[in-house]
């Protein structure tokens, strides 16, 4: 782990906003999900969103994506405001990985199958197409799973492969919801070191939610703590994790990272 903290000390570069969130309010029927968040996505930042069951981050995913719109509130990348732009539009613009919580495979088709539509509908020629496929299916040791079909994969596997596909389009912002649940150690390393790889070697902002909360404050810059519809805690993993309200609204008293 103390490679992995080091790695991001020294790569991480500035605080100029690739996604910020002015306002936003969110209610679903008349239950409010989000409350006024304001929030900033840095460029070149790996920022980690934690908060319980239900607090809405998979909802800020859906808010930048296009998949949900607020009911107030602006939705500005890299610049330009988004709030009423098309899902299609945002994807194709500003390059957007969404890794779901759930889902996002074709189930009757193989893994390589999977690998390969999406790189269909991203890069138009075939040779640099086949390179991508067969680079990613040799970084996340795809080789023998190839012919099988999305519906028998484990589900760690599955998850993979969500991942593995978000990334052919070498997206400039990647949205991971819970992208270490279902994998093992060492497939949470090997993910962890992507995630830390594609952030020095490519421009890319990347956003994590996940309930693994030490592995994902192993592999941030910058973690937001939410609670009832608001940010309660930003800061650096070792911040927020002795912030008082951070304690008391998720953390508890007695974690710690080490
Ligand atoms: N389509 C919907 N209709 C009604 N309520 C919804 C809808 N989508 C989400 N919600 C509600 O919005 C709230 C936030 O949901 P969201 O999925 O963003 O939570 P989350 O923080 O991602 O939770 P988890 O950690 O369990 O994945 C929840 O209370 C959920 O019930
Ligand atoms: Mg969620």
């Amino acid at each position: 782990m103390a490679l992995i903290k080091k790695f991001r000390i020294k790569s991480y570069k500035g605080e100029e906003a690739i996604v910020e969130l002015k306002n936003l309010s969110v209610f679903y029927n008349k239950r409010q999900i989000l409350n006024n968040l304001d929030l900033k996505i840095n460029k070149q930042e790996i920022l980690g969103m934690l908060g319980p069951n239900g607090v809405g981050k998979s909802t800020i995913f859906n808010l930048i994506t296009g998949l949900k719109d607020p009911n107030y509130g602006e939705i500005i990348i890299d610049g330009i405001n988004c709030t009423k732009l098309p899902i299609n539009e945002r994807f194709t613009k500003f390059k957007l990985g969404l890794v779901p919580q759930y889902g996002g495979l074709i189930h009757d088709l193989t893994l390589e199958d999977n690998l390969k539509l999406v790189s269909e509908i991203h890069i138009n020629e075939k040779e640099l197409r086949n390179q991508k496929v067969n680079k990613l299916i040799s970084q996340f040791e795809f080789e023998s799973l190839l012919k099988i079909k999305a519906k028998h994969l484990s589900g760690g596997q599955k998850k993979k492969l969500v991942i593995a596909m978000a990334l052919i389009n070498d997206p400039k912002i990647l949205l991971l919801d819970e992208p270490f649940a279902a994998l093992d150690i060492l497939t949470i390393k090997m993910l962890q070191e992507i995630i830390l790889n594609l952030q020095s070697t490519e421009e890319i902002s990347i956003v994590i939610c996940d309930h693994q909360a030490r592995d994902l404050l192993n592999c941030v810059d910058r973690a937001i703590i939410l609670s009832n519809g608001k940010i309660i805690a930003s800061g650096s993993p070792n911040e927020v994790i002795s912030d008082k309200a951070a304690k008391n609204h998720y953390f508890g008293d007695e974690f710690n990272i080490n």
